[in-house]
Order: C-alpha cells, then structure tokens, then sequence
C-alpha cells in the first residue's frame, strides 16, 4: 500500500510483510524507469528475512516494532566522508527516542541503547561511485511495542518495556524521518559551512560509554579503556590503562558488556 502523509510528503510505501525493507528500496531503484523520488521510505509490519550488521539476521516480532528503510542520494558527499551519514542518522534516531525516554545512546558506530541494552540499530547500504557516494539506503529497526523477546539477540529492549506504555509507531518513524530530512538538507545545501563538526560533536556527545573505563576486545585479547572520541572517518579511539591510544575501524573491537 502506497500512501502519502500530509505532515511527510514524500512517497511513504507501507508493506505488510516483505523480505527486507532495505532489499525492497533496492529492488524499487533498479526497475524504476525514473528513479525514486529521494526520502522514498518503505515501511513493513514484518520482514522474513531481515538484515543487520555484520551479515547478521535482524529479527522482530510482527506489527510491534518499527521496521524501516529510506532513500537517499547524496551525491555530494565524498566516500572518504559516508562516515557523516551514519552519525546523521543515528543522532535523529536518538534525539526522536529521546524525547520518549531518558538514558537513550548511541553505541558506535549507529546502535541505539537504552542503558546496556539495545533498542535497535540501522543498516545503511552504500552505492559509490569513484571517490563519491551514489546512493544510500538506510535501513533502521526500532524495538517500540515488543513484550517479550525469544530470538538469540543478546540484550534486547523495547521502548514500551522502558515506559510501561505501548506507544503510536507511525509518531516515532515520522519524528525520524523529518528529523533526519532537515539534517541531511542542511547538510546538502552547506549554508553552514561547520554543520559537519557540529554533527560530528553532537555524535561524540551521544555516545554510549561516553565517560569512564569500560571492558573492551579487540584481536589480541581483553582490556579496559576510556573512550577518547570517535574521528569523523568513523574510527573509534580508546586509551587504555597504560595511557595508550588504540584506535579502531568498524569490526576491529568489540565493546564487552
Ligand atoms: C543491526 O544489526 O543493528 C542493524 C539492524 C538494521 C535492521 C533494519 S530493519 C529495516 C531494515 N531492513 C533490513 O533488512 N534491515 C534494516
């Protein structure tokens, strides 16, 4: 069901179930004719076969969570610069869910936690073309209603096991939507020519482990470190007991909760 919403006046495609709302948009853009308007968005009350991270499946109980994908085309951004967009997207995605509830962060590079627990986490799916982007597809999944959860994620949460209240799921997805549509706008146009440090600050203020020493992995075992910062190429930099500066690429390290 195709449908057009005043307040978000951009193709908004609501599916009761599809294989995955990221695989959708693909398959939308490579037999369109004209190519989909940019902020296309594709909605689905159930995915069977849902993607996440590192190759991961993406599970979610029908009709209680949100289960989203929207498209972008930002030709102005350099590959060496995506970084920017997945920081983009996360602190919409945290400043909407911050107004429902306190204690909402981002674990790099683009979880959201409430707490040590996860409430959801995106995938963005990125076409390049030489040293610039083409094309991005920007999956997101939320834990809003979900009670209970059975599948083998390790600390899930919903929002509504947060609150103690079920909450209104199309509020949510527009709240994000228009959030991540003014940002990304601002940052297409370039009137402000620092909005990419400010992003970028703004994404290290949100960051889950923000402050103190925390148990971390990487390839040669366990240690503690501090969070220094994450750098605008989206590499994350600890220091460790010693005082010693470990930087790290998406991967690299695990945070050990
Ligand atoms: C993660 O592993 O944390 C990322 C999860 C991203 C899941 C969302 S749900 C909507 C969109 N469609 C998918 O297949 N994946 C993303």
């Amino acid at each position: 069901m195709k449908l057009v919403i005043q307040t978000f006046p951009y193709p908004l495609i609501c599916l009761e179930q599809t294989e995955s709302t990221n695989e959708y948009l693909r398959q939308l853009c490579s037999i369109s004719d004209e190519r989909p308007e940019e902020f296309t968005t594709v909605t689905a009350e159930y995915q069977t076969a849902g993607k996440g991270q590192r190759g991961n499946s993406w599970e979610s109980e029908a009709g209680q969570n949100l289960l989203f994908s929207t498209l972008l085309y930002p030709t102005f951004c350099l590959v060496r610069n995506q970084f920017i967009l997945s920081q983009l997207v996360s602190i919409a995605v945290q400043e909407e869910l911050a107004a429902w509830s306190d204690e909402i962060s981002i674990k790099w590079p683009n979880d959201i936690y409430w707490r040590e627990k996860k409430m959801g986490g995106m995938l963005l799916e990125n076409n390049l073309n030489g040293s610039y982007m083409i094309r991005s597809i920007v999956g997101i999944g939320l834990n809003i209603n979900q009670d209970c959860f059975r599948g083998n994620a390790p600390n899930p949460i919903s929002l509504k096991q947060i609150t103690g209240r079920e909450h209104d799921r199309q509020e949510i997805l527009i709240g994000i939507l228009h959030r991540i549509e003014s940002y990304y706008v601002q940052l297409r146009t370039g009137t402000i020519p620092s909005f990419p440090a400010i992003l970028s600050e703004r994404y290290n203020q949100l960051l889950f482990r923000r402050i103190g020493y925390h148990s971390y992995q990487d390839s040669k075992g366990l240690f503690r470190a501090r969070l220094l910062e994450v750098e605008s190429d989206g590499r994350l930099l600890l220091e460790d007991l010693q005082g010693k500066e470990r930087g790290y690429l998406f991967k690299e390290v695990q945070f050990v909760l």
